[in-house]
């Protein structure tokens, strides 16, 4: 099926408004120290390139990339996600902040979370754009949100539809594009 985008779910404004507060929190929670910003790819990237802008000079900002998938995403909730691009940083000692365009089952959250704690990060914490809580089969901890959002198809800042409408400034629901 053909998607298009349908009506605007986040305002580019909203995002904005919201991506500066979150990172208004993490200065002060970091304030004088360091963080280790890590983007799951792809869909963090847009979200990641504005958080990390906003963050005070009082913070010392790195960043790094990896990438995970769940084996089979038809068969959803297998419960298993693989780390399919690792991070090539020392992990070891830092003050991690896993950064996610969404929030779903939580499976990915939580195996990043045990991955960095298994590399001996000083502190992990996430930051997530979008949750939607409706979803969720994991519990796992979520220190920054953006937005809760119903359990709809989303594209736009960062997410895609088959690798497509990310760059769209906006968050859009979808719908086909015959309709
Ligand atoms: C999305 C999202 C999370 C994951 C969340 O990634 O970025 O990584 O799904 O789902 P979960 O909470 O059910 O585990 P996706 O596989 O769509 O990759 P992308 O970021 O490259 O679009």
């Amino acid at each position: 099926m053909e998607l298009k985008p349908a009506e605007v779910l986040i305002s580019k404004e909203a995002i904005a408004e919201r991506v500066s507060a979150i990172a208004k929190e993490i200065t002060s929670r970091y304030d004088g120290g360091s963080v280790l910003m890590v983007g799951i790819l792809r869909g963090a990237v847009i979200f990641l390139a504005d958080l990390v802008r906003e963050i005070g000079p009082s913070v010392e900002v790195s960043i790094e990339f990896m990438k995970a998938s769940s084996y089979g995403a038809s068969t959803q909730s297998s419960g298993k996600v693989a780390i399919t691009q690792q991070p090539t940083m020392e992990i070891e000692g830092r003050n991690v902040i896993i950064v996610e365009d969404i929030v779903d089952t939580g499976l990915t959250l939580k195996r990043l979370r045990e991955y960095f704690a298994d590399h001996g990060a000083a502190s992990v914490a996430v930051c997530v754009l979008l949750d939607k809580q409706d979803r969720r089969v994991v519990d796992v901890p979520v220190e920054y949100t953006g937005f809760v959002i119903p359990d709809e198809f989303v594209v736009g800042y960062g997410m895609d539809y088959d690798e497509k409408m990310r760059n769209l400034p906006a968050i859009f629901t979808v719908r086909p594009v015959d309709e």
